[in-house]
């Protein structure tokens, strides 16, 4: 009887064990109205130093958006994009592909305001979930939930950039990436929805426009009806030129972004790649057909369940009072 308990005992302990692993993985220690006692104001706070920029500049909305998606995919979504590199040590943001983010002002005007209001109480982190939530609604794309409580880490390492998934990467590659994140294959489809808005470099697409196998020819997944015109924004050695990745309608946040790929016009490899397997061509197609609605519905769950990877909750990590640096 004794062993028995013994026993049962382990088994429970196990199941705890494996409950607070689970939790911390899927962010469950996140919840909504997370600082309603510690600072009450705090999305109105934020709302309104993000509208500022945002009214001045839309096209930060892009910009924000995307630091968001690299913060939680390094590291999990724990500020670490937002570190600067010291003496030494190179952080993120310095990684050496660089990674030509944006906004970084944006996230120290807010939580400089937010500081005003409560010191010391608001993570980087939350901020900038917020902040890519709150840009987005403001270009009129959807508005999400943002449960709160993550805290800021200590530790930014450039050479773990490569945890985010590649321009150049084939369908599996990404399918596998998204998976090591807790992401499945329509999160992988509507994520990449993002790329409704938002510009690129000429370099991430130079090789499929010029010499895709080395023989200086074109990527066949590509309309080549379409690549003239992309031939004459990006010559071959142009590192600077932007380009819209939903051409014509790349300031607005629609479904587009997925007519554009099954057209074959999508802009990275990695775009197009969603043709090449039945699963995600499927909600590229459905996507591309039903209204809006469909897409901005499943693109605010999946942007939810993108905020929780990896989050640091409870005692973990630090409330940094600067973006850039650890306290
Ligand atoms: C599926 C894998 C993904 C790949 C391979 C990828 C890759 C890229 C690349 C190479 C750029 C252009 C960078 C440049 O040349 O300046 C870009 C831009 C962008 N990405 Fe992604 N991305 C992916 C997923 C995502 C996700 C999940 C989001 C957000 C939820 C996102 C949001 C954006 C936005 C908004 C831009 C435009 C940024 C701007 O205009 O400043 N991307 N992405
Ligand atoms: C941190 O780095 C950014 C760009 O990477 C730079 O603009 C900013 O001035 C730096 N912040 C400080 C306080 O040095
Ligand atoms: C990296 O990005 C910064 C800011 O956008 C730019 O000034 C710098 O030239 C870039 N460096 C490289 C190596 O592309
Ligand atoms: C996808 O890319 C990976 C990594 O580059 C490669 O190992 C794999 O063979 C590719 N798969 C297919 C089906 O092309
Ligand atoms: C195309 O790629 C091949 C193989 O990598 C290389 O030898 C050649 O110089 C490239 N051509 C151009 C025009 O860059």
């Amino acid at each position: 009887m004794a062993i028995f308990h013994k026993h049962i005992s382990l088994l429970l302990l196990q199941l705890v064990l494996v409950a607070l692993v689970f939790n911390k993985a899927n962010g469950s220690g996140l919840k909504l109205g997370f600082y309603r006692k510690t600072c009450p104001r705090v999305e109105a706070i934020v709302n309104r130093a993000t509208a500022n920029y945002i009214y001045r500049a839309p096209s930060l909305a892009a910009s924000l958006l995307r630091l968001h998606f690299h913060d939680c995919f390094v590291r999990g979504c724990d500020g670490s994009v937002l570190l600067n590199s010291t003496s030494n040590n190179i952080a993120e943001k310095d990684a050496p592909p660089n990674l030509s983010l944006r906004g970084f002002q944006v996230i120290d005007a807010v939580k400089a305001a937010v500081e005003a209001a409560c010191p010391g109480v608001v993570s980087c982190t939350d901020i900038l979930a917020l902040v890519a939530r709150d840009a987005t609604q403001l270009i009129k794309g959807p508005y999400w939930p943002v449960p709160l409580g993550r805290r800021d880490g200590r530790i930014s390492i450039a050479t773990e950039s490569r945890a985010l998934p590649s321009p150049f990467a084939n369908i599996t590659t990404l399918r596998a990436n998204f998976a090591s994140k807790g992401l499945n294959v329509k999160d992988l489809v509507v994520l990449s929805g993002a790329h409704t808005i938002g510009v690129a470099h000429c370099s991430t697409i130079e090789t499929r426009l010029y010499n895709f196998t080395g023989q200086g020819d074109t990527d066949p997944s590509l309309d080549p009806k379409y690549v003239p015109q992309l031939k004459s924004i990006c010559f071959p050695t142009d590192k600077t030129t932007l380009l819209g990745m939903d051409p014509g309608s790349s300031k607005s946040f629609d479904q587009d972004y997925y007519k554009v790929v099954l057209k074959k016009r999508g802009l990275f490899q990695s775009d197009s790649a969603l043709l090449s397997d039945k699963k995600t061509s499927l909600y590229v197609k459905l996507y591309s057909q039903s209204h809006g609605f469909t897409f901005f519905k499943d693109f605010q769950d999946s942007m939810v369940k993108m905020g929780k990877i990896g989050v640091l909750t409870g005692k973990a990590g630090e409330i940094r009072r600067t973006c850039a640096f650890v306290n």
